[in-house]
């Protein structure tokens, strides 16, 4: 098994520039999740580590070694793609073992693992069918049986649930983890989907515009947001004016919120500042803190409400929060208290 090292990576094409000074160290045998927007460099990243691509600038290094330069079979990497790309006229069996790696082996080692890799994915069974006799979600698993046959140091994922109905990416994400944990293997997963790559990954890069955001543990992206984009991205952050007054306790900012005091999470900040506010992080209430806001419109979401609201102070904003009880006619005026909140660092 192997670590990931990036170094200034980058990649143009013409005027557009795919991936832009990237650095990202990626520990041996973690699992870290590439999450960004279409277009912000996910997969143009993923084909650079590959070998697909050929760096404009930057270094890349597989366990320890310098690979830039390399082909991608001299890589010892598996890759999935979003479209699988089985072989149609071959069985399963061959599709698997179609592997260069798997080539020089003796043919009884080569035969023993690809039915090892067929046993991983639970389909010890369908070595002898072809892939248009499969669903969608057992083609990505012979897929993933192919990556695996390899025993490569580090796998990339490129979308690989993509095409899955939402009943079965749920059970795939349950395999994804289990392969994680059986091979070692260092993982790399592209994705645009935040729900899967906090379940899946130990860290997280979000990506936009062909840069790094943050880089952070699934909890902690969410927890504390470090660009107005992550904040925005990932939980569906609420961006609002603050103005920070100080520190009420370690971590703990009292602040300035449409001439409401609020307290929020927050370091060293002070002065004006952006607030971020997660629809769970509002609630509706009384009493002379509360922030007046006007219910611009609610949608019953199934055992509870979602609630649009404007804060009277500023028309231009809307907040969004759920309610379990049923709320008034649009229009109506409603108080709203802020139960959590963070500040992001900087302006
Ligand atoms: N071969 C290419 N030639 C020219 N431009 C390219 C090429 N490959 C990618 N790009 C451009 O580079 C940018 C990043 O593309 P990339 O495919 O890496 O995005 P992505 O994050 O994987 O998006 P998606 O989520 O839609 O798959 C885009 O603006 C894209 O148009
Ligand atoms: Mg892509």
């Amino acid at each position: 098994m192997a670590s990931l090292s990036l170094e200034g990576v980058s990649r143009r094409f013409g005027p557009t520039t795919a991936v832009d000074r990237v650095s990202l160290e990626v520990a041996d045998g973690s699992f870290v999740a590439l999450l960004g927007p279409s277009g912000c460099g996910k997969t143009t990243l993923l084909r650079l580590i590959a070998g697909f691509e050929a760096a404009d600038d930057g270094l890349i290094r597989i366990g320890g070694d310098d690979v830039t330069g390399l082909a991608p079979e001299a890589r010892d990497l598996g890759m999935v793609f979003q479209s699988y790309a089985l072989w149609p006229h071959m069985t399963v069996a061959e599709n698997v073992g179609f592997a260069k790696a798997l080539w020089t082996l003796p043919k009884a080692e080569a035969a023993a693992r690809v039915g090892a890799a067929l046993d991983l994915v639970g389909l010890a069974d369908y070595g002898r069918r072809r892939p248009a006799e499969l669903s969608g979600g057992q083609r990505q698993r012979v897929a993933l049986a192919r990556c695996f046959a390899k025993r490569p140091r580090v796998v990339l994922l490129d979308e690989p649930l993509a095409n899955l109905d939402a009943h079965l990416r749920e059970a795939m994400l349950v395999e994804f983890r289990r392969f994680h944990r059986e091979t070692a293997a260092t993982f790399v997963y592209v994705t645009h989907d935040q729900a899967e790559a906090m379940s899946l990954a130990d860290r997280i890069a979000v990506m936009n515009g062909g840069r790094l955001e943050q880089v952070a543990a699934p909890e902690r992206l969410y927890a504390e947001p470090a660009t107005a984009m992550v904040a925005r991205f990932v939980g569906a952050g609420q961006l609002v004016p603050v103005t920070v007054a100080g520190s009420v306790g370690p971590g703990r900012l009292a602040a300035d919120l449409w001439g409401c005091r609020v307290e929020l999470r927050g370091d060293d900040v002070t002065g004006p500042a952006t607030g971020c506010l997660r629809p769970r992080d509002l609630a509706l209430a009384d009493g002379p803190d509360a922030i007046p806001a006007r219910l611009a419109f609610s949608t019953y979401q199934g055992g509870f409400w979602h609630l649009e609201l404007v804060p009277e102070a500023d028309a231009s904003q809307r907040l969004r929060l759920e309610s379990d009880r049923p709320p008034p006619a649009p229009g109506s005026r409603l108080g709203l208290a802020v139960r959590d909140g963070w500040v992001l660092p900087g302006r």
